[in-house]
C-alpha cells in the first residue's frame, strides 16, 4: 500500500443531536455502541471520489497511473451501472473499474481481489471502501438510526519489491444467515442486532485466527488490529478472545460510527496519520457483515 485517504460528509451528528428526536439518550448509545458522533450526507460517489483521489496523490501518482479501480459499497448510487463508473469519470481514470459489494466485509474480499490483480499483472491497482449507509436507513428506527455513519476510504495497491506484502487471508460466507441483515430494493436496513452482534464476535475471532495461521504467526505478534468498526463492544470481546490488548487495537466508532466497508480503510487511514505503522508494522485486519459475510487478512507494512 503506498497511498491512502479518506473522506468524511461534512455534517456531523452527534447523539445529543439524535437524542432531541428519538427514544434514546447518549448514555445509552455511548455505553451500547461506543459511538459518540458520525458524519452524515453525500453519495457513495462523491465520498469515494474524494477519498481516491487523497490516495492517488499521497502514493505520488496521477489519475493516469491507474490500472484498475475496485470499489467496494453496498450502498451503491443506483441498482446500474456500477458505483465505480461514477467514480472512475470523477477521478479522471482512463482503466477499468467495478463494484464489490460484501457489505461490511467488502473492504477486505476487495484487498485480496486487488492483490490478486498484481499478481495477475495491474501494477496500480485503487481499492476505495465507500459508503452511505444513512440513505438505506430509516433514521426514525432508534435501533439503527443511532448506529450507521457515512464515509470512504481508498488506498493504492502497488506491486513492488519492497517489504510490504499480503501475508495470508481468510475470507467467509454463511448465506443462510443472510436474513439477519438485509435491505430490499428501495426499502430500509433490517437487523437482528442480539444475533449479529453474537454472530459477529465467532466469526471475527474465528476468522482472525485462521488467517493468523496461515500466515504462521500469533495474535501476540501483531502489532495492530485494524477490525471492523460495528460496535466498540465487538472489538473489545473479539480483541480480548485473540489476547489483542487494547492497545493494540485502532477503534474509530467513536468519531464515524458503523461506515461498513469504509470502516477498515477509514480506521488504517486513522492509525497511519497517527504514526501507529512503522515498516515492518504486522497488521491483522478483520470484518464482517451482512451476507453474512467475514474476512481477515494479515499485511506486513512496507512503509
Ligand atoms: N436507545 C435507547 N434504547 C434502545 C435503543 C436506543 N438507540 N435501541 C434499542 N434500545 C432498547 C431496546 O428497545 C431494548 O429495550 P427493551 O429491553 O425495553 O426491549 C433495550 O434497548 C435493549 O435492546 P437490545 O437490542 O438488546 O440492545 P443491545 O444491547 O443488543 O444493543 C445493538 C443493540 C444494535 C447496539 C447491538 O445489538 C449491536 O451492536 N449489534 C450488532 C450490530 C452490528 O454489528 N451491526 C453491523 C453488522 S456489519
Amino acid at each position: 500500500m503506498t497511498g491512502w485517504g479518506s473522506a468524511l460528509p461534512d455534517k456531523v451528528v452527534t447523539n445529543e443531536d439524535l437524542a432531541a428526536r428519538l427514544d434514546t439518550s447518549d448514555a445509552w448509545i455511548t455505553e451500547r455502541t461506543g459511538i459518540r458522533q458520525r458524519h452524515m450526507g453525500g453519495t457513495t460517489s462523491e465520498l469515494a471520489v474524494e477519498a481516491g483521489r487523497q490516495a492517488i496523490a499521497s502514493a505520488g501518482l496521477e489519475a493516469r497511473d491507474i490500472d484498475i479501480l475496485v470499489l467496494a459499497t453496498t450502498t451503491p448510487d443506483e441498482v446500474v451501472p456500477g458505483t465505480s463508473a461514477s467514480v472512475q469519470e470523477g477521478l479522471g481514470l482512463s482503466c477499468g473499474a467495478f463494484d464489490v459489494n460484501a457489505a461490511c466485509s467488502g473492504f477486505v474480499y476487495g484487498l485480496v481481489v486487488a492483490h490478486s490483480l498484481t499478481l495477475a499483472g495491474m501494477r496500480r491497482v485503487l481499492l476505495i471502501g465507500s459508503e452511505t449507509l444513512s440513505r438505506i436507513t430509516d433514521l426514525d428506527d432508534r435501533s439503527l438510526a443511532v448506529i450507521v455513519g457515512d464515509g470512504a476510504g481508498a488506498v493504492v495497491l502497488e506491486a513492488t519489491g519492497g517489504p510490504g506484502e499480503l501475508i495470508s487471508f481468510d475470507l467467509g460466507a454463511d448465506g443462510s444467515l443472510r436474513h439477519l441483515l438485509h435491505c430490499p430494493h428501495g426499502g430500509v436496513l433490517y437487523m437482528d442486532g442480539k444475533e449479529v452482534f453474537r454472530k459477529a464476535v465467532r466469526v471475527v475471532v474465528d476468522s482472525s485466527l485462521k488467517a493468523l495461521d496461515g500466515a504462521g504467526l500469533g495474535a501476540d505478534q501483531i502489532d495492530l488490529f485494524v477490525p471492523h468498526q460495528a460496535n466498540a463492544r465487538i472489538i473489545t470481546a473479539a480483541a480480548e478472545r485473540l489476547g489483542i490488548p487494547p492497545e493494540r487495537c485502532v477503534v474509530t466508532i467513536d468519531r464515524y460510527g458503523n461506515t461498513s466497508s469504509a470502516s477498515i480503510p477509514l480506521a488504517l487511514a486513522d492509525a497511519l496519520d497517527t504514526g501507529r505503522l512503522t515498516p515492518g508494522s504486522l497488521v491483522l485486519l478483520s470484518g464482517f457483515g451482512g451476507g453474512m459475510t467475514w474476512a481477515s487478512a494479515v499485511l506486513r507494512w512496507g512503509g
